[in-house]
């Protein structure tokens, strides 16, 4: 696989030009007095989802140097290894096929390197343990013995299907509580234990490595619990949805549904830990669910880098935060069932693209993941909108719109219709803004939006979402010339924390540094 690290290309300085030449000062609203077509330009349609991408600080020859840059990189390249099944993820030696969990027995598309990663034999596998995972969820619904589950995982064992479980709450049956339990802090799973009984509930214990310190707590403090309330049948009321098998069974857990290493944590929720969702829409909403993400894959694997929207959305963060600056993109999802979307989001870019060395362990001279953050629209609007409007750092918003409602209109009238004209005219304002003489009244406008929109949540306009997401991080990633899928970043604070648990007993102090040693004393 041939790759050039961005900052090594032509484009990269070609690029540097142009942001000083017309970047820079670039006019959102010069830009559309000029261009009365910039809008079809500028938008795509994509699998489920529209892109308005207009309001950003582009144009036509920012675009053809970033398409210049993604090919120079070699992102074509890089991104057939991932579905070639490559071991692209070099820093633990594991190939990236998240998409295989969403690739129809039916389709067309045959990865090229079944003989050396044995992808056929993966297929069967996903397929069988697909069908197992659904014939349970299917079980478990027409169980009315059950009516709590309970999701005890982190991470990605717990965003993805929380997100997704909110999301698709109007596909999902009415006779089940989910509940997720990620929090060490043991209140979390004291408040949720409160509203259980253990004969009518079944605990998901959601971990890929099955060692992770949180959810280990939480799944023996639930057993514990089980066990003390009279509960006594374990492969009933617990089951494991795990890489690691034995571990579970070790820990007790007969009932699980496996998956595998080249499903990174955080691209998990396509595999047995999508369970949760499985159980509230159903194996054929789970299906449905699969399908969408699939069109989104083969989208990304096929369409043309010019009218590509994971590629587009990729260099265009890009273009923002290695030319323009911008250090964070603010998630502004117009939907209270997408309210775990920027929590989501957070994870799957920040944990994929937070690194500061290229493929090779080299110290990159330029910047990577922004900082993703935001909250559900409108409720943003009266938290820090202030500050997106007149504040002096500018932030790129990325906005997600659903045309139709989960509700029925008439039963809750010009809900949805001021939901969709706040979110057109906070796009509009961002980027007209409006001159006044008093400073504290003037907005500078200039700010830049990216409007997706969803004709509705369902689980296919949901999964295709996702993966458009998961497309756009391998993007970016693949132009810094990062491992987008490792995440060593995670593990000093897990080992230090193995060292200070026994010291809050003993009182130890040796060997840390003042501001530890005297705050691990007022803790004691
Ligand atoms: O700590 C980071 C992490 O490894 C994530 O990447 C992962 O999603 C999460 O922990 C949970 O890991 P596991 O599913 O193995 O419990």
């Amino acid at each position: 696989m041939k790759s050039v690290r961005c900052d090594r290309t032509p484009a990269w300085g070609e690029l540097k030009t142009c942001f000083e030449v017309s970047g820079r000062h670039f006019d959102l609203r010069e830009a559309f007095s000029r261009d009365p077509r910039r809008f079809e330009a500028l938008s795509q349609e994509a699998p489920h989802v529209f892109a308005d991408l207009s309001k950003n600080l582009i144009d036509a020859n920012s675009q053809s140097l970033l398409l210049a840059l993604a090919r120079q990189c070699g992102l074509e390249a890089q991104r057939d290894a991932m579905f070639a099944g490559e071991r692209i993820n070099r820093t633990e030696n594991r190939a990236v096929m998240h998409f295989l969990l969403r690739n129809p027995p039916s389709a067309q598309y045959v990865p090229a390197q079944v003989a050396i990663n044995k992808i056929a034999d993966a297929q069967a596998e996903v397929e069988a343990t697909l069908n197992a995972m659904l014939d349970y969820a299917e079980q478990v619904r027409a169980d009315a013995g059950i009516t709590d589950i309970v999701n005890i995982g982190i991470g990605g064992s717990d965003l993805g299907p929380q997100m997704a479980v909110l999301a698709l709450g109007e596909f999902a049956t009415a006779g089940k509580r989910i509940h997720f339990v990620s929090n060490i802090d043991g209140d979390e799973l004291a408040g949720v234990l409160r509203l259980l009984k253990p004969e009518s509930t079944l605990f998901l214990v959601a971990s890929k490595t099955f060692t992770t310190t949180e959810t280990m707590t939480n799944a023996h403090s639930a057993k514990a619990w089980f066990e003390a309330q009279g509960g006594h049948d374990i492969a009933r009321h617990f089951a494991a949805l795990t890489t690691n098998v034995a571990a579970a069974n070790d820990f007790g857990i007969t009932t699980t549904f496996g998956f595998w290493d080249w499903v990174g944590g955080r691209y998990s929720l396509w595999s047995a830990i999508g369970l949760p969702i499985a159980i509230a829409i159903g194996a054929a909403g789970f299906r449905d669910f699969l399908a969408g993400a699939h069109a989104m894959d083969e989208h990304f694997r096929t369409a043309e880098l010019e009218y590509n929207l994971p590629v587009r959305l990729g260099l265009l963060d890009v273009w923002y935060r290695n030319f323009h600056g911008f250090s964070s993109r603010s998630i502004a999802p117009y939907s209270s069932a997408l309210r775990r979307w920027p929590a989501y989001l957070q994870q799957l870019e920040m944990e994929s693209n937070g690194k500061r060395v290229d493929q090779d362990g080299q110290p990159l001279p330029f910047d990577t993941s922004p900082v993703l953050w935001g909250e559900p629209g409108t409720n943003g609007q009266h938290a820090y909108f202030q500050m997106l409007h007149q504040g002096t750092s500018v932030v790129p918003v990325e906005f997600v719109a659903i045309k139709q409602a989960a509700h029925a209109p008439d039963d809750l009238p010009g809900h949805h219709g001021k939901l969709l004209a706040n979110v057109l005219a906070q796009a509009q304002a961002l980027m007209h803004g409006k001159p006044d003489a008093d400073g504290h009244r003037d907005f500078p406008g200039n700010r830049p939006s990216t409007f997706l929109l969803l004709e509705r949540l369902t689980p296919a306009s949901l999964g295709a979402l996702i993966a458009l997401q998961e497309h756009r991080v391998f993007v970016s990633g693949a132009i810094w010339g990062i491992n987008s899928f490792d995440q060593w970043g995670v593990e000093l604070g897990k080992v230090l924390a193995k060292d200070i648990e026994p010291r809050l007993q003993s009182g130890d102090i040796s060997g840390l540094d003042g501001s530890t040693a005297g705050l691990l004393q007022r803790l004691r």
